[in-house]
């Protein structure tokens, strides 16, 4: 493995590009390679077999193009198939965690919530993050059924977004909540409507810079860090037809940029 390879980055559809921006941020020289399966979008309903399938092929295809570390920009993903994932590929993989710690540390009230899918939430990974730090503080899990849809479809300031994180947010702030996790990496692209929901006195936060502090330190251990001074470059996959794939990604990263189709032994898709 050279550490002139590249870095691969997947997630059920678009959230996943609010890491890819952190790990861009973090590591300028790397070059990044981003799957969006949005043909399948949202994972949050799929069964646990449907997800490792998933998750198995678009890491099969990002191997393929000779990745030296995946990240699963997912916390759908990691909760239901990073065990499988860790047990097939050898090149490292980074995964999600929802920022329950950091949220625990710096809560007032003692109280946090947690938005994520509602598969996320039952994760064992969860699990063991409200077991870990659910003794000294109250947290409160919101799945959010409707969110990654509307991200999907780019909409991230209309009416109906907005009814639906006024019906998942302002329940938590009743009960007090002064921290809320993004446990859910579309859900950043919501991020400044939730914060005009929730109001200036909750710290609403996520875990992209963390994933991205990750990512670099384990490059940094296996010396994989590509060489400082040359520019990265970005390519983008998607399962969604082009037509809808091409402005969608564009607008969550900021650029025209272009996607091209997910081979088809990577698509694979499968009845429910
Ligand atoms: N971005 C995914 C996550 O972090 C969305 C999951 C879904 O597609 O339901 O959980």
């Amino acid at each position: 493995m050279s550490a002139a390879n590249p870095i691969g980055v997947f997630d059920s559809g678009v959230g996943g590009l609010s890491v890819l921006h952190e790990i861009r941020r973090a590591l300028p020289s790397e070059d990044l390679l981003y799957v969006a399966d949005s043909a399948h979008a949202p994972y949050g309903d799929k069964s646990q077999q449907f997800i490792e399938d998933r998750s198995i092929a678009i890491s099969e295809f990002l191997v393929s193009r000779d990745v030296k570390a995946i990240v699963v920009a997912c916390n759908t993903a990691t909760g239901a198939a990073i065990a499988a994932l860790r047990s097939r590929f050898s090149v490292p993989i980074i995964a999600m965690e929802p920022a329950v710690k950091p949220a625990a540390a710096n809560t007032q009230s003692r109280v946090i919530g947690v938005l994520a899918t509602s598969r996320t939430l039952v994760s064992d990974n969860f699990v063991q993050l409200f077991a870990r730090y659910g003794a000294d503080v109250e947290i409160l899990g919101q799945a959010c059924p409707g969110l990654v849809e509307q991200v999907e479809a780019g909409d991230l300031s209309g009416n109906k977004t907005r009814l639906l994180l006024e019906q998942y947010v302002l329940p938590l702030l009743e009960q007090d909540a002064d921290t809320i996790v993004l446990g859910c990496t579309h859900y950043p692209f919501l991020a400044p409507l939730i914060q005009e929901i929730a109001g200036s006195g909750v710290a609403v936060i996520d875990s992209a810079a963390a994933v991205a502090r990750e990512l670099r330190r384990r490059l940094e251990v296996d010396n994989l860090l590509a060489d400082v001074g040359r520019a990265g470059s970005e390519c983008f996959w998607s399962s969604d037809t082009l037509d809808k794939a091409q402005p969608l990604v564009s607008q969550l990263w900021q650029a025209e940029i272009e996607v091209s189709a997910l081979p088809t032994h990577a698509v694979r898709p499968r009845p429910e």
